[in-house]
């Protein structure tokens, strides 16, 4: 029972991470907001939206969390990772240098976070299948090799978004 309207059952952190400019921010706010800008600016410290989902007849509350992708932007890295039961792991597929340094993003996050942490490769800008650099069976093969969910996405036509966070969500609950 919700009657108060304030009553939540459960609450669940997730965190985004990944390159700059690989679509993290459009990725929460299409999800938490459908919303999406083409001329998004890079996110200084940390934000975060929250979004409910039903599972099973529960609420479930996910605060999703955003950081900026450059090193300067920043904030401090383990308040960051510090609670969070899944994580979203961005790359760019029309950027092979993104998907490159999937391997860093993969080790900050084991040294920042509990190993239960339900765990996302996440191929964004798959509407860009005329610039892409990274095949699909190449993320798929790489998540496959580090024990990730896999998913490729677009934060421009909706792609797999909600797919994506909800299932990561449903794997924590
Ligand atoms: P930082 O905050 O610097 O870490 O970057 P970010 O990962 O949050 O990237 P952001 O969401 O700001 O997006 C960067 C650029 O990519 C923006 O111009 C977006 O409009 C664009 N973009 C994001 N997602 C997509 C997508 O799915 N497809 C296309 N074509 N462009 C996208
Ligand atoms: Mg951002």
């Amino acid at each position: 029972d919700d009657s108060d309207g304030e009553a939540e059952e459960y609450l669940f952190k997730v965190v985004i991470i990944g390159d700059s400019a690989v679509g993290k921010s459009n990725l929460l706010s299409r999800y938490a907001r459908n919303e999406f800008n083409l001329h998004s600016k890079a996110t200084i410290g940390v934000e975060f939206q929250t979004q409910s989902m039903d599972i099973d007849g529960k609420e479930v509350k996910a605060q999703i969390w955003d950081t900026a992708g450059q090193e300067r932007f920043r904030a401090v890295t383990s308040a960051y990772y510090r609670g969070a039961f899944g994580a979203l792991l961005v790359y760019d597929i029309s950027r092979r240098g993104t998907f490159d340094n999937v391997g860093r993003w993969l080790q900050e996050l084991n040294t920042h976070s509990d190993t239960t942490v339900a765990k996302m490769l996440v191929g964004n800008k798959c509407d860009l299948e005329n610039i892409r650099e990274v095949p699909v069976e190449e993320g798929k093969a790489l998540a496959e090799s580090e024990g990730l969910f896999f998913m490729e996405t677009s934060a421009l036509d909706s792609t797999n978004v909600n797919t994506a966070f909800e299932l990561v969500i449903k794997e924590i609950y």
